[in-house]
């Protein structure tokens, strides 16, 4: 047997001990594995790109929060009107997810513009980022 043979197999011989006992707890990842996985959840964790309500989360910054505030909770810079807290369960349980929606597509009582401009789509993803506000 030439030396680099004997290498050789010294090597394949130390790989193979070292493969001998795998660690129990090592084996291939399982989507199972992510917490998320199966619950329904959003794997991105509410985060941007997979966000389902990105797209109303913008909207809601540019043309809702001067008056409603971040959160919904009525607290906007614009405090010439005083919109709902919509974190509020009175709010969240008194409104059905068409009121809402009528009420961004017509405004409401001449202090909530109307929103008549919007897609069906983005005025169904406010509504739903409205009820979020309320934990829902
Ligand atoms: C100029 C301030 C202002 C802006 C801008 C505004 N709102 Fe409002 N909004 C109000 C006020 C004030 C009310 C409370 C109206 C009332 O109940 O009399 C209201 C109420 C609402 C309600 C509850 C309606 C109901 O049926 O009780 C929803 C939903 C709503 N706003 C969504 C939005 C969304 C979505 C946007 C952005 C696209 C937006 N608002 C922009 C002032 C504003």
């Amino acid at each position: 047997m030439s030396a680099s043979r004997t290498v050789l197999l010294g090597a394949v011989l130390t790989a193979l001990a070292a493969c001998d006992s795998p660690p129990a707890d090592l084996r291939e990842w399982r989507p199972s594995d992510h917490s998320n996985a199966g619950s329904g959840e959003d794997p991105g964790g509410g985060r941007a790109p997979s966000d389902p309500l990105a797209n109303a989360r913008a909207l809601w910054v540019s043309q809702c929060v001067a008056c409603h505030g971040r959160e919904g909770r009525g607290d906007g810079t614009q405090t010439m009107v005083r919109p709902p807290d919509m974190s509020a369960v009175a709010f969240q349980d008194s409104h059905t997810d068409e009121q809402l929606a009528t009420s961004i597509l017509r405004g409401k009582s001449g202090t909530m513009p109307s929103f008549a401009s919007l897609r069906p789509e983005a005025v169904q993803s406010l509504v739903r980022l409205v009820r979020s506000f309320g934990g829902r």
